[in-house]
């Protein structure tokens, strides 16, 4: 279960032979376990992570090549290059290369939370220091587990075929390989048509994309209301139609797939159903239908299930392990009223993988802002996703499908998620933190014997 709050501590290095004592004997005996965090009752008060951006490694003297060119090449120039951002709109801390790692802290309480802060501060003193830090939140009441246009988060997960024996029906079934570097099923670079070895004390972790994604809550809301398909329902049930159609799911979490034409919270929350749907249907042609879900739809997009599979793609090397949560206050009334942000909120994007430029590059890349994705569909202008995609400079980003009535019709749309920047991180197995990282062995006598973290 997912803490309420979370705290992302963007650091940097300054004296790395401190910064390496402090890792091995503060940090990484608190570093939570996967296995740990699986089981509530054995969860830490609050729960603690950590990872390090390419630049952070070099700054800990760690040159070796980890066997993903999109993570040496920090996000910063990727996002330029593969998604057409400009990073004027970022997080300025998130441009250059001051950002090292990240702590990330996960509580039930924000007090904590704090306190954990100031005994990480205490205990590293000069040896880094703080770059940025974004504070996020589950939402309050009943949009606990949405995200901020209001759609319930996180039900379609991939299940690791040698963690998980009991998957979800309809959910997707990966190698471990996929998410963690070393595991069966992992692709690295090759060099000169060699794979390249992941050193050995890297096998068992993660690459961790994050992304702090603005999220223009009013001006969304208002779009759909603008621009609510015609129909017999009241205006605003066809602009909740429109934005289920545009996210491939309503705000219960019901998929249009298999609830059309209304929410149906009752399927958005049984986990034994809400999944169990591939876009295929008897009697259906998968390649004009749109009439359940566009072929634009976010959901359909980041993982397009019979689209691929019935061309004999196959979508599982392209998937990741999400767990972002929202950040920033709720909308304001004047807010809603205007239509127009006032307050910066959005969504924390984490995203694991063992290779970014399969995982979050590819997804954003090669299908969101791919105006062609899914492929062999007529009419095969389908658009940008409506939720994620980018149009290039100046270029109209246009989004086909989301109209039931003439689901061949195209509407230029304004962009609601604001990419706000981010890095590329490698989370490395507790291992490495207690070893290769900090170069424990030398430094094995020089233990302080204090500053345990509470
Ligand atoms: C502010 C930005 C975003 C919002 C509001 C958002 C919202 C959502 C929602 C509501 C769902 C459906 C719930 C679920 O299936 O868990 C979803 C699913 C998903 N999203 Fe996003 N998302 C955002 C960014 C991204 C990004 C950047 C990516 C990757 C590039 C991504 C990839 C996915 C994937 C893979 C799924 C699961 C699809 C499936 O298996 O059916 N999302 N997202």
């Amino acid at each position: 279960m997912q803490k309420h709050n979370q705290l992302f501590y963007f650091f940097t290095i300054h004296d790395a032979a401190r910064f390496k004592r402090h890792l091995a004997w503060d940090i990484a005996p608190v570093v939570a376990s996967v296995a740990q965090l699986s089981q509530v009752h054995r969860q830490p008060l609050v729960a603690l992570n950590i990872a390090f951006s390419h630049a952070g490694l070099l700054a800990l003297g760690v040159t070796e090549d980890l066997g993903d060119s999109v993570f040496a090449g920090g996000q910063a120039a990727d996002a330029v290059q593969s998604f057409n951002e400009d990073t004027a709109s970022w997080v300025p801390q998130f441009v250059g290369d001051a950002v090292h790692g990240v702590i990330l802290l996960a509580s039930d309480a924000t007090h904590l939370i704090d306190r954990q802060v100031f005994h990480l501060e205490a205990t590293f003193g000069a040896s880094m220091s703080k770059v940025y830090s974004l504070p996020a939140a589950i939402r309050p009441g009943d949009q606990a587990g949405h995200e901020m246009f209001g759609f319930l988060d996180g039900i379609s997960q991939p299940a690791i075929q040698q963690l998980h024996k009991t998957p979800l029906p309809g959910q997707n079934v990966i190698d471990a390989g996929v998410i963690i570097t070393g595991a069966t099923g992992d692709v690295v670079d090759t060099k000169d048509n060699v794979p390249v070895i992941r050193p050995g004390w890297a096998v068992g972790g993660s690459f961790l994309a994050f992304r702090q994604l603005k999220q223009l809550v009013p001006e969304f809301n208002q779009y759909l209301l603008q621009n609510a398909p015609a129909g017999d329902g009241s205006l605003q049930a066809r602009a909740d139609l429109m934005g289920a159609r545009m996210v491939g799911r309503w705000k219960s979490g019901a998929p249009v797939d298999l609830a059309p034409a209304a929410d149906d919270p009752e399927l958005g929350a049984d986990p034994q159903r809400n999944n169990n749907f591939t876009y295929e249907h008897e009697g259906f042609n998968l390649s004009t239908d749109q009439s359940h879900c566009p072929f634009s739809a976010h959901t359909r997009k980041t993982r397009p299930r019979a689209d691929l599979t019935s061309l004999n793609i196959s979508d599982k090397p392209n998937s990741i392990m999400r767990s972002g949560i929202p950040y920033g206050q709720e909308v304001t009334p004047e807010e809603e009223a205007s239509g127009t942000t006032i307050h910066e909120r959005g969504l924390a994007f984490v995203a694991y993988q063992s290779q970014l430029a399969k995982g979050f590059q590819f997804l954003q890349q090669s299908w969101a802002n791919n105006e062609t994705f899914p492929p062999k569909k007529t009419p095969a202008e389908i658009g940008f996703d409506p939720i994620i995609g980018q149009a290039a400079d100046g270029k109209a980003r246009l989004v086909a499908g989301v109209d039931p009535n003439n689901t061949s019709a195209t509407l230029s749309m304004p962009q609601f998620v604001i990419s706000r920047g981010g890095e590329y991180f490698f989370s490395p197995p507790i291992s490495a933190l207690r070893g290769h990282l900090s170069g424990v062995d030398q430094v094995v006598h020089e233990h302080p014997g204090r500053h345990r973290f509470h």
